[in-house]
């Protein structure tokens, strides 16, 4: 296999406060290959969003990155001095978040933040950067972009918004794009257009994506690769369809029960019962006992450590040798 485009090895991130050090991150591992979407799932509070930021080295104290290793097309970057990591940030990684706001300065016309982008990181001149800003506005799908260029950004819809960010997001032509939410704040019927726009761009341009979200759906629509988290873990990450048609660990298989079907007539969604933890009362054993309805002794004292399934990576006890074993014998 070709090199990841991102790798991240056993990344830790804490949070230093006054009742002690929260790991919010605990040692989570996983690649993104080129062209491939990695949709990362869990529950509010799972650690997705400090994922991301940790990635792109947005950990702002009492936050730090406490161990791991982040690499970028082979190049290690979680170590390197700040100056050196916002180009990066700039040139090779483009984010999006779920509001476009954050992204586009309400003061300046589009045009202007397009081109200067495009200007920082190609030797273009300014008439052939808004040539390509015009382009790139077309290829998200801008109706009239030769037009609307010049508009500011709250002359757009929340849709067309997002859209503009993530044309944003393309000029410096980035290896990888972290999209944090980036439907959420929309209408549900722009969601999708947003999302196969996203997915789309990814195989155009060979971009690698990954894509955090609390929505299955999308997941089960988009990714190429699921990792689902909880409690600052991953508890199982695999090719897309083996993990939402045969999750192994209990928390997927619940979480997959919640995708909506079009085929079974539902009107409510499966919940789990119970909530997850605050990082301040993290259950020792695996995180997941208190909910569990597999959990036996050894959960509550030993933590599983990803183990290979097939295609899935799964970090749960009933997959583990000696489990199966005993199981085997009685
Ligand atoms: N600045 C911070 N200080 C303390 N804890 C934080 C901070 N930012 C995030 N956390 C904690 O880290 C955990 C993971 O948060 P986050 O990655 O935002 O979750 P989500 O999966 O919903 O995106 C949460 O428990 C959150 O409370
Ligand atoms: S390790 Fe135990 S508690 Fe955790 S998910 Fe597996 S069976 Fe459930
Ligand atoms: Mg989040």
């Amino acid at each position: 296999m070709s090199q990841p485009v991102l790798s991240v090895r056993d990344l830790h991130v804490e949070f230093v406060t006054r009742r002690g050090v929260l790991k919010a991150i605990d040692g989570i591992s996983f690649d993104i290959a080129k062209g491939e979407v990695l949709g990362v799932v869990g529950e509010s509070g799972a650690g997705k969003s400090v994922t991301g930021s940790a990635v792109v080295g947005l950990i702002d104290p009492p936050g730090r990155i406490a161990g791991g290793e982040v690499i970028l097309s082979g190049m290690r970057i979680d170590n390197l001095p700040p100056e050196e990591l916002r180009r990066v940030r700039g040139k090779r990684i483009g984010m999006i978040f779920q509001d476009p706001l954050t992204s586009l300065n309400p003061l300046y016309r589009v045009s202007e933040q397009l081109v200067e982008t495009i200007r920082t990181h190609t030797n273009l001149s300014s008439s052939a950067a808004r040539k390509r800003a015009i382009d790139l506005l077309a290829e998200v799908g801008i109706p009239a972009p030769d037009r609307r260029i010049d508009s500011y950004p709250h002359e757009f819809s929340g849709g067309m918004r997002q859209r503009v960010v993530i044309a944003l997001a393309l000029c410096a032509e980035p290896e990888l794009i972290i999209a944090d939410e980036p439907t959420t704040a929309l209408d549900v019927s722009v969601q999708a257009q947003i999302i196969t726009l996203l997915k789309r761009l990814g195989r155009d341009h060979g971009t690698a994506i990954m894509l955090v979200t609390h929505d299955m759906g999308v997941i089960a629509e988009t990714a190429d690769r699921v990792a689902v988290m909880y409690a600052g873990r991953i508890a199982e990450i695999g090719p897309v369809r083996d993990v939402v048609q045969n999750p192994l660990h209990p928390y997927a298989k619940g979480l997959m029960g919640a995708i909506p079907s079009l085929e079974v007539e539902t009107d409510r969604l499966v919940q789990i019962p119970g909530s997850m933890p605050r990082l301040s009362a993290i259950p020792t054993g695996c995180a997941f006992n208190p909910r569990c309805p597999f959990a036996f002794d050894r959960c509550r004292v030993e933590r599983p450590e990803p183990i290979q399934r097939d295609l899935h990576r799964v970090a749960c006890h009933l997959y583990d040798e000696t489990t199966i074993r005993a199981e085997a014998l009685a």
